[in-house]
């Protein structure tokens, strides 16, 4: 079994959430790509799909967004499981941290997940920073591995499940 990890990501956390995820899945046995959104040119081949992207203004990113319109009808058809990296720093009451209804409206996953992410003022252009700074978002790397690898690890046993052995 072939399976494509891939995540828009503007500040690279993202990006290397999806590669951990590859990491676990394939150690599992199974055949992986991790991909940035935009390299992906199709969904041929790929038995199972894992989508990700970062959040701004409680929004995914337009790659990933562009990428689940334009291929939503071959999603559907495969097991898909997205996760968003967004929330920095304790967890604010009532607070929704994206909102992507029509995603998982369109794809119908297996699961999505919101991960902590990571802030660093230092990658951010001038209009982010003010942003951050209206917000008070907190600047740090909050980024849980170990739950990112064992919501991967997750997707992989329910890959072995459904096929009788993995790849
Ligand atoms: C301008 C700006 C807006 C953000 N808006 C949100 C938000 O609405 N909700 C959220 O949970 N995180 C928000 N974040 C945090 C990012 O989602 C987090 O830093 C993420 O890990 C970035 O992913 P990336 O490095 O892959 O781009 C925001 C960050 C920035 C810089």
């Amino acid at each position: 079994m072939k399976v494509l990890v891939t995540a828009a990501s503007r500040h690279g956390s993202t990006f290397e959430m999806a590669e951990a995820i590859g990491r676990t899945i394939g150690a599992r046995g199974y055949t992986v790509a991790v991909l940035p959104i935009e390299n992906v040119t199709g969904l041929d081949g790929y038995d199972a799909v894992v989508l990700g992207s970062g959040v701004y203004m409680s929004f995914w990113l337009k790659p990933a967004r562009d990428f689940v319109e334009a291929n939503a009808a071959v999603l559907r058809r495969k097991p898909v499981w997205l996760f968003s990296s967004g929330p920095l720093g304790p967890a604010k009451p009532g607070a929704e941290p994206v909102q992507i209804p029509e995603v998982i409206d369109a794809v119908q996953p297996r699961d999505h997940r919101v991960f902590d992410g990571r802030l660093d003022t230092s990658r951010l252009g001038f209009g982010e920073k003010a942003v951050v700074w209206a917000v008070k978002a907190p600047a740090g790397d909050f980024r849980d591995w170990q739950a990112v690898e064992a919501w991967a690890a997750g997707i992989a046993d329910s890959l072995a499940q459904e096929n009788g052995a993995a790849a």
